[in-house]
């Protein structure tokens, strides 16, 4: 078996892993596990805290007291409804003086049964003896609970989660003597669709154990302590070290460390890393919201996302499981992402089209696969998750993988799904991302793009190294660009905002690099102000979107440079003007010194002068702030935008 303990990880190395089958995705529920010597109450509390971030509709813990009795305590709605019902000072076994150090917590998101105190987790056996934590869905539990039901049992909620409590009691029960790791390996292996689950037993109280199926599990390996969570940001307060856990693991967890074994009970491969952001990185830093710190971090994130990947006159990846021959052998290139990731595909296309000479498709993840694209040895797919989560870009990279072709993936996440199923990674090194829309993410993707781009553009020699070691130099310049940015935007972009909370409508218009920029600025200000905001491709107004254009709806123009094609500064100002004929009010993101705008902007935000590719990085940082304080003068809640969460993990 694995043993994991402080200071004695096992040195397996990563294993890229594909799941034997493809299961059911998963819901986006937070958990969090601790057995140690703290109160577990506030670790499991602050943890949840901590993982707020992926949405949730309820949240609950579980404590074994010190009277070896588990305290359940759960609420709807946002945490605070939660810590109001929880007894002060946490789960001590009243008049014992023991305090309940072993237990878990839980946000979830409905899936199984509205969200209510009664379906929010944990969930517990009859008896009260078993609780359990569940991110996933059981997709045979009405078989399940029809067998609990005609032995006696009540089931005492609407959810598919429930039933693994009662089962893994069962288990416990006829085998004591076995424990509760090898009750919940019998029960797992009864268990369909994907799981990730986490036990403790009131008769066993100094551990927990965890069974991981598709939901990301890592473990959290402190000084006589330990940790298990959907995400380490539950528990860097406490470590930074940790254990990713690969698909159909088991972890048992006492305080001195953990043991990971297979679903069959055999040892298991487990990969140790140490967490490189602290905890200031996941607080807000003096902001009122994460959004705007993490704005702010862009210059750090793209700087951080470069380093290290040119060695020795190459580019190089994180991980690169193709071989250099395979890497030129491809003719074709899909990008797959959603949402904020798609925008930074778009420009993919821009820079590997350019630099490569290689055709490339971009595509939203969700209708990638359902149109049967033509895909084989000899296609790269570039997968771009900030979460790696995402289940429609996870199963383009499935599908993909499926019919052969090869797999790089652009990621935020550190041994996520989607990075552990492709044959090549990228990692944008951003730091967590609390805030539900992306920022700080977005433009390292674009930067993550064009490494990918200069990594391919060298693999087939359609760029020497030192016009490779040009362009990386470049890159490494835009960060003092954005720098610039967020010194010289945020004031105006934020006085904008105030003038134009109240509009109903805003458009956005771009070309070339500068038409994903006038989407992604859209999407921004409809996620976070609920405001109808359309991005498109200059040209087309005349198409259709013309016919939008009323006496003052705000419409915002990115324009490119006056110098490098000036034929679409050209075009894009005539756009401007049939714009204001008809009554438009326009803001306008310029090249600093662009003195043919000017006459038609009433409003002028300008950026530094960059080369064409990098300008969706300068362009972008104005936009992200404008949506930012327009929700914030509207009364929203940055952070977290209604009916979306940070990770969508459902198709
Ligand atoms: C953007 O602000 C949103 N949070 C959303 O569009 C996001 O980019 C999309 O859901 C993809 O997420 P991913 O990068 O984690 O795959």
């Amino acid at each position: 078996m694995t043993r994991v303990g402080h200071r004695r990880s096992p040195a397996t190395g990563g294993c890229p892993e594909r799941p034997e089958r493809v299961v059911t995705l998963t819901p986006v529920c937070g958990i969090v596990g601790y057995v140690g010597w703290r109160g577990a109450q506030e670790v499991l509390v602050n943890g949840l805290r901590r993982l707020e971030y992926r949405g949730y509709d309820s949240a609950g813990v579980a404590v074994v007291d010190g009277r070896g009795e588990l305290e359940v305590h759960r609420a709807a709605g946002p945490l605070d409804n939660l810590v109001a019902v929880l007894p002060e000072g946490g789960a001590t076994g009243e008049g014992t003086g023991r305090g309940g150090t072993t237990g878990m917590g839980h946000t979830r998101w409905a899936t199984h049964g509205p969200p209510t105190d009664r379906n929010a987790h944990p969930h517990r056996d009859a008896a009260s003896k078993v609780a359990v934590v569940h991110n996933g869905i059981i997709e045979n539990f009405v078989a399940l609970r029809a067998e609990l039901e005609a032995a006696g049992v009540e089931l005492a909620s609407d959810t598919d989660s429930e039933v693994a409590a009662h089962l893994v009691a069962r288990a416990f029960a006829a085998d004591p003597d076995a424990g509760l790791t090898a009750a919940v390996r019998a029960v797992v292996a009864r268990l369909e669709g994907a799981f990730t689950l986490v036990f403790t037993h009131a008769d066993s109280p100094d551990e927990i154990v965890a069974a991981r199926r598709s939901s990301p599990l890592v473990v959290g390996v402190g000084e006589g302590e330990m940790f298990v969570a959907s995400d380490v940001a539950a528990f860097i307060d406490h470590t930074r070290e940790a254990v990713e856990l690969g698909q159909d693991q088991i972890v048992t967890l006492t305080r001195g460390g953990a043991v990971v074994t297979d679903f069959l009970g055999e040892p298991a491969r487990t990969r140790p890393f140490h967490v490189d952001w602290d905890i200031a990185a996941a607080e807000k830093g003096g902001h009122d919201f994460f959004m705007l710190k993490e704005i702010e971090e862009q210059p750090a994130a793209l700087a951080d996302t470069l380093r290290g990947h040119l060695v020795d006159g190459r580019i190089v990846l994180d991980e690169q499981r193709l071989s250099d021959q395979e890497l030129r052998d491809i003719d074709k290139v899909f990008v797959v992402a959603c949402g904020t990731a798609y925008h930074a595909g778009l420009l993919a296309k821009y820079a590997i089209e350019h630099w490569c000479r290689i055709p490339v498709e971009v595509e939203v993840a969700s209708e990638f696969r359902y149109r049967d694209p033509v895909l084989d040895r000899s296609t790269l797919v570039v997968a771009i998750s900030q979460s790696g989560e995402t289940a429609d870009t996870l199963e383009a990279v499935r599908h993909a993988r499926d019919q052969k072709a090869r797999v790089l993936a652009i990621c935020n996440t550190n041994g996520a799904q989607i990075p552990r199923e492709s044959d090549a990674v990228l990692y944008t090194h951003a730091g967590p991302e609390v805030g539900v829309a992306a920022t700080k993410t977005f433009t390292a993707q674009v930067i993550a793009c064009y490494l990918v781009g200069l990594a391919l553009a060298q693999t087939f020699g359609t760029k020497y190294a030192d016009e490779v070691a040009r362009e990386y130099a470049e890159l490494e310049a835009s960060t003092d660009a954005v720098a610039r940015v967020l010194e010289a935007v945020v004031e105006p972009a934020r006085a904008l905002a105030r003038e134009l909370a109240a509009s109903k409508a805003v458009l956005f218009l771009g070309r070339h690099v500068g038409f994903p920029v006038a989407l992604e600025g859209a999407l921004k200000l409809k996620e976070l102000a609920y405001m109808h905001a359309e991005g498109f491709a200059a040209g087309e107004l005349k198409h259709g979107p013309i016919a939008l254009i009323e006496q003052d709806l705000p419409v915002v123009v990115v324009m490119p440079s006056p110098k490098g094609r000036a034929i679409l500064h050209q075009k894009l100002l005539s756009n401007i003007r049939e714009i204001q004929a008809r009554g438009a009010r326009t803001i306008v993101v310029a090249e600093e010194g662009d003195e043919t705008v000017r006459p038609f902007a009433e409003h002028l935000i300008e950026v530094p002068a960059v080369s064409t590719l990098l300008q969706p990085l300068v362009a972008s940082v104005p936009l992200q702030v404008f949506a930012a304080e327009v929700a914030r003068a509207r009364g929203y809640d940055v952070d977290k935008p209604r009916n979306l969460a940070k990770s969508v993990t459902v198709e």
